[in-house]
């Protein structure tokens, strides 16, 4: 890519590796910057002005760069601005990168060995609904991995289900006294409901569940069974959504490693943390860790009763996946920022029982969501399905066309976008105007704007290696666009962050339709070279929302 030839430059001019290339605030100065002059100035005690020339002088004789570069200008206070050549931006579009072609290779230098993530994200829980959280992290992680693979990792993708801990034996304690024939998901959370009603009257109740959690543990066929009937029936609607939105996991048979799959692999951690002297009983005989200066408040592994916790599974689950993919793997969870501080503990006894190394664990937060149509308001125990959200984006969908395939794409599209278009930890406030908005920051608008590439392609194909001249003025504005996508793909993952994908994508966009708005593509004298734009623009588009997860329809 354009932006490593430069860096090339710049490392054989300053003789550092370390060298940072960014996109200058103002256009107009630039289509990158780098401010390594400020930075060895400051190191050699010399004029960062008088340093940036120095080294301008230089990268003016580097033929190899004056072929990708047509301007290097140097700006207070010693900031470098390079200004990419009409050649290498005609260049950009008859051989563009994409990052399933060239990207991984191009990474050769970037990056050093095999990397490897598990990337887990979704993980419902069982006999509970399908919660706009689930959603969040499900979007948003699908992204990650996908931005991950783009760029040359091995990815694991890991559903981390909730499928063990205490609420089952209050289920296992209800579903003991009904007909299980033909019961759904729906009916589970009532009787879960109804267990804490009935509990408010009568609190023996929750011993009685704490005992039928323990025969659970204890692998008591009849509760064994039982549980396995609410894994059953929740999996069932989970597969459903899964499949509306297009979402895989690739470990444990597409189903991912639930929180039941570690129940057996307990009893080494917990002996492990005996061993490194980490383990202290408080003061009912639970067995917790606590942190040097009480960094973190303490983090309870057993309890009273003998039974696991929600830490010791995850414990447990991060031994299994480092012996599993390797010590170096990196651990990613998708979960909602409530979890912040929970997984803040985790990580740092990970790194006290010396499994990982700082940047092995990471925690990408989404925040909390709130809906603005008062009619979807989260009252106490009125539950929102994702079920209900994903049938009425569909029927919202229906004005882009009749077509029932499309108004399922537009509708998947229009609600993951909204996901993606921001940084995860920002609230969504749900707005279906926004959400399905035509000219704004949505997914139809990307969707559209790919649509409109595709129709005037089905028009007149371009044939290629047939732009002679340089762009013009306005189709040079799209051009400068496009020659940012493989840097921003490597950004997006690199960060964990979609959004730094999705918001490119709206500038192109936005950049594609002001010129299409403004300017004729066919009939017009310069028709082959802008449909050769316009090819580039609809690729980008295409595969960026590809990586993003989200379908582009040809025709919409
Ligand atoms: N099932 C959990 C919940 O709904 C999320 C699990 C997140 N992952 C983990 N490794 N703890 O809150």
């Amino acid at each position: 890519m354009i932006k490593d030839e430069i860096i090339i430059a710049l490392q054989q001019v300053t003789g550092s590796e370390d060298i940072k290339l960014d996109m200058p605030s103002n256009k107009d100065h630039g289509d990158y910057a780098t401010s390594v002059a400020i930075t060895l100035a400051k190191r050699q005690k010399k004029n960062p002005l008088e340093l940036a020339r120095e080294l301008v002088s230089k990268l003016e004789n580097d033929s190899e760069l004056r072929r990708v570069v047509s301007k290097i200008e140097v700006a207070d206070p010693g900031f470098i601005n390079f200004r990419v050549s009409d050649e290498a931006l005609v260049d950009n579009i008859l051989h563009p990168l994409t990052p399933s072609s060239k990207l991984e290779e191009g990474q050769g230098g970037v990056l050093s060995g095999e990397r490897k993530a598990v990337v887990e994200y979704s993980s419902p829980n069982i006999a509970k609904p399908f919660g706009i959280g689930h959603f969040r992290s499900t979007i948003i992680g699908d992204a990650v991995a996908n931005l991950l693979e783009a760029t040359g990792w091995k990815v694991y993708r890991d559903n981390h289900l909730g499928d063990w801990g205490t609420q089952f034996g209050k289920l296992i304690y209800k579903l003991k006294s009904v007909n299980r024939e033909n019961l759904t998901i729906k009916d589970l959370v009532d009787l879960y409901v109804e267990f804490h009603k009935e509990a408010e009257q009568d609190p023996t109740l929750e011993d009685k569940a704490r005992e039928e959690f323990k025969k659970l543990e204890e692998g008591e066929p009849e509760n064994r069974k039982i549980w396995q009937f609410c894994v059953d029936v929740s999996l069932k609607e989970f597969k459903r959504v899964y499949d509306v939105l297009g979402i895989k996991f690739t470990e444990n048979d597409g189903l991912g490693y639930g929180e039941s799959y570690f129940e057996h692999m307990i009893k080494p951690v917990i002996d492990e943390l005996q061993e490194k002297g980490l383990l202290k009983s408080g003061e009912d005989d639970a067995k917790l860790v606590f942190f040097p200066d009480d960094k973190y408040p303490p983090l309870m592994i057993v309890k009273k009763d003998g039974t696991t916790l929600y830490a010791t599974r995850d414990l447990a689950t991060d031994k299994f996946r480092l012996d599993k993919y390797g010590r170096d793997v990196v651990i990613v969870n998708e979960v909602g920022a409530e979890q912040s501080l929970y997984f803040e503990q985790l990580f740092e006894l990970e790194k006290m029982l010396g499994w990982v190394k700082e940047d092995q664990r990471v925690h990408i937060k989404h925040g909390f969501f709130r809906f603005v149509d008062r009619k979807m308001s989260t009252r106490k125990g009125d539950i929102i399905w994702l079920d209900d959200v994903i049938a009425q984006a569909i029927e919202k969908a229906r004005k882009f066309g009749s077509d029932e395939k499309l108004s399922k794409t537009v509708a998947v599209g229009a609600l993951k976008w909204n996901e993606l278009k921001r940084d995860p930890i920002k609230d969504i406030v749900f707005d279906w105007d926004e959400i399905l908005s035509m000219d704004g920051n949505s997914g139809p608008y990307l969707q559209y704007t790919y649509a409109r590439t595709a129709s005037i392609l089905s028009k007149v194909v371009p044939e290629k290696q047939s732009i002679s001249e340089p762009f013009d003025e306005k189709e040079k504005s799209v051009a400068r666009v496009l020659i940012h996508f493989p840097e921003i793909v490597q950004s997006a993952a690199i960060n964990y962050s979609p959004h730094v994908l999705a918001n490119y994508l709206f500038s192109l966009a936005q950049e594609f339709n002001s010129f299409y708005n403004a300017e004729r593509v066919l009939g017009h004298e310069r028709e082959e070279a802008r449909l050769l734009l316009t090819e580039a623009v609809g690729n980008v588009i295409k595969k960026g929302l590809d990586l993003l997860g989200i379908e582009a329809p040809e025709k919409m």
